[in-house]
């Protein structure tokens, strides 16, 4: 089975997912940029297409691409995977899972969510400032909900710590 990997990652933790993903399916991978650059028939030989996107402020960057070409797509095998800071009990992370997809995509498209992190270093100025403005106001918050404390963990998360058996555990492929 021919299979592709597309992502769309600002710091690197997608990118990470999309890689491990590739290499385990023996998938070739692209960056989203590279693959708007592609003609419709160049998806032509793939049986199945996966698609990662990081989480900004709960859409999915970039899925409107895939979203579009998918219903075009569907006699191959399709997957939508999101990143984001929040950890997995975050009640956003499903609720964002939910909205992804409509009652009909979700027939065809399999979605689920990887953990990634906060790497200030690499985030564009804008970005930055946001996030650190966000973990800095639920820090300071005395009647934080549940929600808002999971999100006070969203420190920084080296990617060593990223294990493939993360990757795993999170995939309901
Ligand atoms: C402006 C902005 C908004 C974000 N909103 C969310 C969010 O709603 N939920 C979440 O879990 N993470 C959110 N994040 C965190 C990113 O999804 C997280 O840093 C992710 O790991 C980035 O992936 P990347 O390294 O592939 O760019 C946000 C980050 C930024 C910069």
């Amino acid at each position: 089975m021919k299979t592709l990997v597309v992502y769309a990652s600002q710091t690197g933790f997608t990118k990470r997912y999309a890689e491990w993903i590739a290499r385990r399916l023996q998938a070739d991978l692209m960056d989203v940029h590279d693959a708007k650059k592609k003609k419709k028939s160049d998806f032509d030989s793939y049986d199945a297409i996966i698609y990662g996107g990081w989480v900004m402020a709960g859409k999915v960057t970039q899925s409107k691409w895939f979203l579009a070409k998918a219903s075009a797509w569907k006699e191959k095998k399709l997957a939508l995977f999101c990143v984001g800071a929040s950890p997995k009990e975050n009640p956003d992370v499903e609720q964002s899972l939910k909205n992804l997809l409509t009652d009909e995509q979700r027939k065809y498209i399999r979605s689920f969510y990887c953990q990634g992190g906060l790497d200030y270093d690499k985030m564009k100025a804008p970005s930055k400032f946001a996030c650190k403005a966000l973990v800095s106001m639920l820090n300071k918050k005395k009647d934080a909900t549940q929600k808002e404390k999971t999100w006070r963990k969203c420190s920084p998360i080296p990617m060593i710590f990223r294990t493939r058996n993360t990757l795993s555990r999170s995939s309901n492929m």
